[in-house]
């Protein structure tokens, strides 16, 4: 099983793998409720987790669900009832946290519009896990996983061909990507125990968080407006200018402005001779221009598709989402071109992010000919159309990845893959540990067996065995 806590929604999935690289998925989507994203206390957001997770047993495990209830009930002391049947849960948890265990790992800090003070230092699995406690589900907290780190698993498991997926990458409400890096190439201390017989290990970038400092990022009076406004100014710097949860923001703020300036006369009514020269305006007042958040990315996105000459689409969506009435095809078209530019400098940006890890990899010198894999996933890759061609582009002018290098590398849509990813994990996890536990009993075995033979006499000796 696994759950997803993203940026706009909360997923619980079961999946099902048939071990041929397919899988059944079964899931519910809510949306988080704005208020949970800003709580007084982690405990109203993980209580509202686990619920969720109790509806969906119902709904789609109900006999598993109420089996697990009756052993409960009709438990003796002292009875384990507790680890019979218990659904290994991946924990997708798309926010930067240390990671400590693979189930166990401390929130470093809120992104995407949260803001929970007091979760900040906790570890999220052990919050999730009393949630669940209290509701007496038969739900274990397997593994802690970042969507990224979920996606890559995902892609690899689905990937064509025998090539290993080297990113996992989300272009979606935020954005980030882990890789597959050499061990051999870790610069920064790593706590803890951890496996190193592959030599390889996943990095989790959040490189959402690059360049804070704004040394060479783009910044437009638009991106300044929109961070100094966000819950979260100073940081996400990357992400602000890339992710679906911005797009929307920077292009509003881009087209209040040429609505504002005297000199153009964008979404107003010039021909109008009883406004003293003023014009008129067709925007509603209470139209989302005029608010922060007011404009959808998905409006983007018809911009983009909409490729008939009188933007007839478009110019009806500008009516029903923004309250902007009859536009002009030019004024659809002024938008259209905004619009576009926020989408294309996004799409140009996660290139750089992607280029750079492919070009770190070593893998266009290292294993020529052979595809380089990446999985992605998020509403931005999925909807914003030609996202993906847009990356394509830009690789073509990176130094080091040109026209040859771009031929190679693989972008394949990892459609749900932060939840297939997780329960994967889980699937690995739970597997560990029971290999661990049977690794124990092996070698209190071979204790037990050692210290008989060192006490059995050899013939014609005697002892007395305690
Ligand atoms: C934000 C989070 C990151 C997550 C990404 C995509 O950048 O910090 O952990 O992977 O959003 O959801």
């Amino acid at each position: 099983m696994s759950v997803d806590l993203g940026g706009t929604n909360f997923r619980v999935c079961s999946v099902h793998l048939n071990g041929d690289s397919t899988f059944n998925l079964t899931y519910n989507k809510v949306a988080i409720p704005r208020e949970l994203m800003l709580a007084k206390t982690s405990k109203e957001l993980f209580g509202f987790l686990a619920k969720q997770i109790e509806l969906f047993l119902k709904e789609h495990h109900e006999e598993h669900f109420e089996a697990h209830q009756r052993r409960r009930k009709s438990a003796k002391p002292g009875e384990d009832y507790e680890t019979e049947d218990i659904f290994q849960l991946g924990f997708t948890f798309s926010f930067p946290v240390q990671q400590l265990g693979i189930n166990k790992g401390n929130l470093i800090r809120w992104t995407k519009g949260f803001d929970i003070p007091d979760a900040i230092g906790k570890d999220v699995c052990a919050l999730l896990q009393q949630e669940i406690d209290l509701l007496h589900l038969p739900v274990k907290v397997a593994a802690l996983v970042n969507d990224t780190v979920g996606t890559l698993m995902a892609r690899s498991y689905a990937a064509p061909g025998k090539t290993s997926t080297l990113i996992g990458a989300i272009f979606g409400t935020g954005t980030n990507g882990a890789y597959v890096e050499k061990i051999t190439n870790l610069q920064k201390p790593v706590d803890g125990q951890y496996d190193k017989s592959t030599g390889e290990m996943v990095i989790n970038s959040e490189w959402g968080s690059f360049d804070n400092q704004l040394n060479v990022l783009p910044n437009t009076p638009y991106d300044k407006k929109l961070d100094e406004d966000s819950v979260n100014p100073g940081i996400q710097i990357f992400e602000k200018r890339v992710s679906g949860m911005f797009l929307g923001e920077i292009t509003r703020l881009a087209v209040l402005d040429l609505y504002e300036k005297p000199s153009l006369s964008l979404f107003k009514d010039v021909s109008s001779s009883t406004n003293n020269g003023k014009a008129a305006t067709r925007v509603g007042e209470g139209s989302g221009l005029f608010q922060q958040w007011g404009l959808d990315s998905s409006l983007m996105s018809i911009a983009a598709a909409d490729t008939t000459p009188e933007l007839s689409t478009l110019r009806k969506e500008l009516e029903s989402q923004l309250q902007i009435r009859s536009a002009t095809v030019e004024e659809a078209r002024a938008f259209k071109d905004i619009s576009y530019a926020v989408g294309r400098r996004s799409a140009r940006l996660s290139a750089v992010a992607l280029g750079s890890i492919v070009m770190q990899s070593g893998r266009l010198k290292e294993t020529k000919g052979e595809p380089v894999d990446i999985g992605a996933d998020g509403s931005l890759v999925e909807h914003y159309p030609s996202f993906r061609d847009m990356i394509y582009e830009a690789f073509n002018k990176i130094d080091g990845i040109g026209a040859e290098g771009t031929e190679r590398i693989r972008i394949g849509i990892a459609k749900d893959g932060s939840g297939v990813g997780a329960a994967l994990i889980a699937l690995v996890a739970a597997n560990m540990e029971k290999r661990g536990t049977l690794d124990e009993l092996a070698a209190l075995k071979n204790k037990a067996t050692q210290k008989l033979a060192g006490a059995i006499p050899s013939v014609g000796e005697s002892t007395t065995l305690v």
